[in-house]
Parts: structure tokens; C-alpha cells; sequence
């Protein structure tokens, strides 16, 4: 990787007179969450984080709500409370407790939500700022995944803007400039490959024996576990299809994955009149969350610079199905409907727990993907999610199902 050196901080002017934009972050302990308040704290003053949220992390939590100088502060897991309301004493933050609380701020009043829970769960909440009317700058993949129409048509009634964070749907979003969809022939998703691409080191027979350790070894990203785990299988690249196919109204033979090493291009749109236009930055995920935080203007920023020259070369390759099913088995989820991609969502989340675990091996995770999508063809589960209820009920459905498999 080869990184030009950043702006100094002291050259990034604040403005003037300007009130700070008030962000409601979800998600705040994890890896999106930290960037983001890197992004936030180098803004100087144009944006204040007023509320922050976890799981059960309420420590880590405690001290986030502290540095960025929150209003608020909420722990998904009741049984956290206690820490939280302990480890917030002295202060004025206000310390809060349950799913519901968690729904309660990300509806509360702010500017923009970033949405950056991981997994199913970060549904629900996402949902409820959307409703309350709150813009949303999106990391949470899975709400489209699990419930993809339903998240678009709240966006769409609630008449709010839905910013994606995820670097490959941002990089689209740069590239298509808000063109008519006539005018595009295909989006190009890049995907590094992760750390079991190159098939000399890591033989297909190999991949049977890999630790939790080797599969989180990110050649180029530093990730939560689970999206970790999702780009060595590339499942990540199959739940950004699904992603894309939402965000853009992109169908999916219009979609293609390239696996591209030196994540420096993102992601690209090819037009109907032949250009390509490629979205390229260094692989720092504080730039399409500083994209979306300042968009539609663009602010100077601390991140690494991509020094071209220095690189030499930027290569591009097909990816190879026998390494990478589930790419296959996404697309078939995405043809099947919502309710497939929910239960391949659910299915993933599951298997990924148990490999990290050591309960099954890595070529499993992607395996007990296309055996409960395959499970469950045969069963009605009623079409497209048309609530959260309808989407968590599948989502448990298939996780039950994915449990027992895993046995
Ligand atoms: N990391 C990346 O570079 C990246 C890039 C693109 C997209 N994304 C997407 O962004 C999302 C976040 O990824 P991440 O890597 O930042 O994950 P992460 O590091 O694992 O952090 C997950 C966050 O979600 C919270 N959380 C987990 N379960 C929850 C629940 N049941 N209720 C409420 N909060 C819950 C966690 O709180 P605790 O700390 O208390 O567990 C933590 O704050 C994922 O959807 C991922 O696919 C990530």
C-alpha cells in the first residue's frame, strides 16, 4: 500500500458562524463507529456527535460519549445499563438501555444518523430514523439484505436521503453523479479478493484447515470481525450486490464483481456511450464516511493519499467461483427475492459466529448459506418482508434452522 502524506490538521480551516450538524451514531464501538468520530472530531466544530449507541459494550461506549461530548448514551443490552449509567457518573450524559432505546435515538432529533450496527440487528433502528424522517448515511448493509423494499419505501415516503457509507456503493454513488439509470450499461463492484485470494499460498484443499485468525487477516482493510470474515468468503461482495441492486434500482445482470488487490478503485460505472467512470481512493473508510457527512460538498480531510505513480500498476481479475461460492449463492438469493436474501443474510450471520467460534470450517460458512437457501425454498415464506416484523421473523426462522444444521 502506498500512501502520499495527509493534510496537517492545522491547515483545515473551521467555518466561521457555522452551527455543527448533529449526528446520531449507531454502532458507535465499532470499527465504522470509531472512523467515524475520527471524521467528526477533524472536522472542527462542523459536526457534533450527540448520541451514541452499542450493544453491550458499555465501557468502551462510556469513553466514546466522553471524548466526543455527547448528549446521550445507549446500550442495546438491558443488562448493561448499570456499567454505563456507573462508567458515565460525573457527567451530564444521559445513559439509556433496551432495543427500544436504542430506536428512541436513532429517531431522536439530528441531522443525519450513521448507521453502523452490525448485522440484522442494526434493522430495526435504521428503520426508525428513517421513519422519524432522520437523513441516514449507511454502513448497515444488512437492513437492505434482509429487507431491502421495505427500507426503500420508508426512504422513499419519509421523503429522506440514504448516503452509502459502504466503500463500493459510495464510490457508485461519486460515480453516478445522480445520472439518469438509461444512461448506465453496468456498475463494477470491487472486491479485494481478502486473504485467501492468491490460490499458490492458499490451495483450495487448504482452505478446509484456516483459523479464525488467518481469515481475519484483511490484506488491506482493518474491519469488525464479521464483515472480516464476509470479504475472505466474499459473501461481503454477494450482500453489496444485494446492496447495490436496492440502492441504485440495478438489476442484477447489470452488476458485475471484479477483484481488484489494491482496493484503490472502488467501485466504477460503465455508461452506455463506453466511458468508464472509477471512483478511486486509499482503502480508509473515513473517506466515503467523509464523503457522506459533507455531501454535496466536499471538505479537505486527514486520510492517506493514493500515490499512483509509486503504486505502478492497478490490476483487475474475474473472480474465481470455485474459490468464492458465496457470490453464486447471493445472486441466486437476490433472483429468489427478499425473503431469500433475508435468509441468507441470517444463515451467514450465523455461520460466521460458529466458524469464529471454531464450531465448523471456513468453507462451510458459504455452504450453509446454499443449504438453508435450498432448505427453504420448498416453504412459503410469504414474499418480499413488508415489515420489520415480517423480516425479523424470517431472519429467526433461518437462524434457528442454520443452528440446528450447525448442530
Ligand atoms: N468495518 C468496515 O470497514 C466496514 C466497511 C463497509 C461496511 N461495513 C458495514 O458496517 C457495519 C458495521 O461494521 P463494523 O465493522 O463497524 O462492525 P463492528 O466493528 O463489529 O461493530 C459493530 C457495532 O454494532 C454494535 N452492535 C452489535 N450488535 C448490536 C445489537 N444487537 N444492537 C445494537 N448494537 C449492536 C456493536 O456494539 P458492541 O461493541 O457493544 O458489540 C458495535 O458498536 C456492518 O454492517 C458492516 O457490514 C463495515
Amino acid at each position: 500500500m502506498v500512501i502520499a502524506p495527509a493534510l496537517n490538521p492545522a491547515e483545515m480551516a473551521p467555518e466561521p458562524g457555522v452551527e455543527p450538524r448533529r449526528i446520531t451514531l449507531l454502532g458507535a464501538t465499532g470499527s465504522i463507529g470509531r472512523s467515524t468520530v475520527d471524521v467528526v472530531m477533524a472536522s472542527r466544530g462542523r459536526f457534533a456527535i450527540d448520541t451514541v449507541t452499542a450493544n453491550f459494550n458499555s465501557q468502551k461506549l462510556a469513553a466514546i460519549a466522553r471524548e466526543v461530548g455527547a448528549r446521550m448514551a445507549v446500550v442495546a443490552d438491558p443488562a448493561s445499563y448499570r456499567e454505563l449509567k456507573a462508567a458515565l457518573s460525573g457527567t451530564s450524559i444521559t445513559a439509556a438501555a433496551g432495543p427500544d432505546a436504542v430506536e428512541n435515538a436513532a429517531a431522536s432529533r439530528s441531522d443525519l444518523v450513521v448507521a453502523a450496527i452490525v448485522g440484522a440487528a442494526g434493522l430495526a433502528p435504521t428503520l426508525a430514523a428513517l421513519r422519524a424522517g432522520r437523513d441516514v448515511a449507511l454502513a448497515n448493509k444488512e437492513c437492505l439484505v434482509c429487507a431491502g423494499s421495505l427500507f426503500v419505501r420508508t426512504a422513499e415516503t419519509a421523503n429522506v436521503r440514504v448516503l452509502p457509507i459502504d466503500s463500493e456503493h459510495n464510490a457508485i454513488f461519486q460515480a453516478l453523479e445522480n445520472r439518469n439509470r438509461r444512461e448506465v450499461e453496468k456498475i463494477i463492484l470491487t472486491a479485494s479478493g481478502g486473504p485467501f485470494r492468491d490460490a499458490a499460498r492458499w490451495p483450495l484443499a487448504a482452505l478446509a484447515d484456516v483459523s479464525p485468525a488467518d481469515a481475519l487477516k484483511h490484506p488491506n482493510w482493518s474491519m469488525g470481525p464479521k464483515v472480516s470474515i464476509d470479504s475472505a468468503t466474499m459473501m461481503n461482495k454477494g450482500l453489496e450486490i444485494i446492496e447495490a441492486h436496492h440502492l441504485f434500482a440495478m438489476p442484477a445482470d447489470r452488476m458485475e464483481v471484479l477483484v481488484h488487490p489494491q482496493s484503490i478503485v472502488h467501485g466504477i460505472v460503465a455508461y452506455t456511450d463506453g466511458s468508464m467512470i472509477a471512483q478511486m481512493s486509499a482503502p480508509d473508510m473515513r473517506v466515503p464516511i467523509a464523503v457522506c457527512l459533507e455531501w454535496p460538498q466536499r471538505q479537505p480531510t486527514t486520510t492517506g493519499r493514493v500515490d499512483l505513480a509509486k503504486l505502478g500498476s492497478l490490476t483487475f481479475e474475474r473472480p474465481d467461483p470455485a474459490r468464492f461460492p458465496a457470490l453464486r449463492v447471493a445472486r441466486e438469493a437476490l433472483d429468489l427475492g427478499g425473503w431469500a436474501t433475508n435468509i441468507l443474510n441470517a444463515a451467514n450471520e450465523v455461520a460466521v459466529s460458529a466458524f469464529l467460534r471454531g464450531g465448523i470450517g471456513f468453507p462451510e460458512i458459504a455452504r450453509m448459506g446454499e443449504e438453508i437457501l435450498s432448505a427453504a425454498a420448498g416453504r412459503d415464506w410469504g414474499g418480499e418482508p413488508a415489515s420489520v416484523e415480517a423480516a425479523l421473523a424470517i431472519d429467526s426462522e433461518a437462524r434457528r434452522m442454520t443452528t440446528n444444521l450447525i448442530g
